[in-house]
């Protein structure tokens, strides 16, 4: 039966696959985007279903009591993805994720309470766990956030668990892995690393290199989604892992040589203060409801990096910005010493 889906966050890098996923995989279903269209969020992103009979594009904030409820009506299933997610940009500037992630989430259950959806998908990140020394979490493991950024996650997830214990909010909650592919804003490693090596400008690694990241490609992390929107079980959270653990020297390592550029282009830089050196995830519970990542994580980045290399008016626009924002993260952590 066709269903109306609000996809908060639908301009930004992964809520824009799983927007045209959605009109591509349920040929019934009515797909709404509401996004505020913050330096992350684009209408580019959304190229490939603008014009569609089964998309709507809703500006507005989640913060925005309002634009949320007018966006809320009518419909069956949501799927929060809005959020700031930039960790360097948390520590130099918290106060957006507070009132976003946190405040956000809340208007968002609030508003989903009232309304009286089937289902809410809240999405979370694996960070809210913190550093993975060994082993991996599961998803009853403590919540032990590191940066503002991964606090105010770890607020609204148990805003969103509360919700469903208190109200009865059908929230469902997923913790997926570091993902990446194309239309990922260039802050974070994979595309910056990129953007700097087309460039033949250094990759500023920060520390020794040797933190641990779990890649997950974008279109597995959708297919997750999708997977526990209609099959996982209300009240309950499910990791999504990438089974992709590598170092960050490693990924530099292969970005390089997929652009035929040199190791020496790899720079070791002050550290980000609060570092999470691994992250790692037990994803079973997923795959017991018949998921699991497809990509093969060389292919899949190799595919990723010739992206950028071929989309320069994707990333053109937005260069300059994330420059200068780069710049200033470099002088606050070295005047931290
Ligand atoms: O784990 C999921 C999380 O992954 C998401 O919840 C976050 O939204 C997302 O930003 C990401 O967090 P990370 O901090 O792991 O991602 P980022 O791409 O910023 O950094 C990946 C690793 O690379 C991390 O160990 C820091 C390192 N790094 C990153 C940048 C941008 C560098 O060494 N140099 C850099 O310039």
């Amino acid at each position: 039966m066709g269903k109306s889906v609000l996809v908060t966050g639908g301009a930004g890098f992964i809520g824009s696959h799983f927007t045209e996923y959605l009109i591509q995989q349920y040929l019934d279903y009515e797909v709404r985007v509401l996004d505020a269209l913050t330096y992350a969020g684009r209408r580019e992103n959304l190229a490939a279903v603008d014009t569609h009979p089964r998309f709507t594009f809703i500006h507005g904030d989640v913060r925005d009591r309002s634009s949320v409820q007018q966006a809320m009506q009518g419909v069956h299933y949501v799927v929060h993805f809005a959020a700031e997610t930039h960790v360097d940009r948390s520590i130099l500037s918290p106060d957006a994720f507070i009132t976003t992630d946190v405040y956000g989430t809340f208007i968002m259950l609030e508003t989903a309470r009232q309304v009286g959806v089937e289902r809410f998908v809240h999405v979370s990140t694996d960070e809210v766990y913190g550093s993975a020394e060994q082993g991996a979490f599961t998803e009853q493991s403590p919540l032990q956030p590191s940066s503002p950024y991964a606090a105010s996650k770890a607020g609204a997830d148990l805003l969103a668990q509360a919700y469903h214990r208190t109200y009865g909010v059908p929230v469902l909650i997923v913790r997926p892995s570091n993902t990446f592919g194309p239309r990922q804003y260039p802050e974070k490693l994979i595309p910056f690393f990129t953007l700097r090596a087309l460039h033949d400008e250094p990759l500023p690694l920060y520390g020794d290199g040797q933190q641990r990241r779990d890649w997950l490609y974008v279109h597995d992390h959708v297919r997750a989604i999708d997977v526990v929107l209609h099959k996982g079980q209300v009240g309950e959270a499910y990791n999504i892992a990438g089974g992709n653990e590598r170092t960050n020297i490693e990924v530099s390592r292969l970005i390089l040589h997929t652009l035929g550029k040199p190791e020496s282009l790899i720079q070791f830089v002050e550290d980000r203060p609060g570092h999470d050196r691994r992250y790692a995830l037990d994803d079973s519970k997923l795959r017991a409801l018949g998921w699991q990542p497809q990509a093969d994580f060389e292919i899949a980045l190799r595919q990723t990096v010739l992206w950028y290399a071929q989309h320069r008016e994707w990333w053109q626009p937005i260069l300059q910005e994330q420059l200068e924002y780069r710049e200033f993260v470099e002088q606050w952590y070295a005047q931290r010493q």
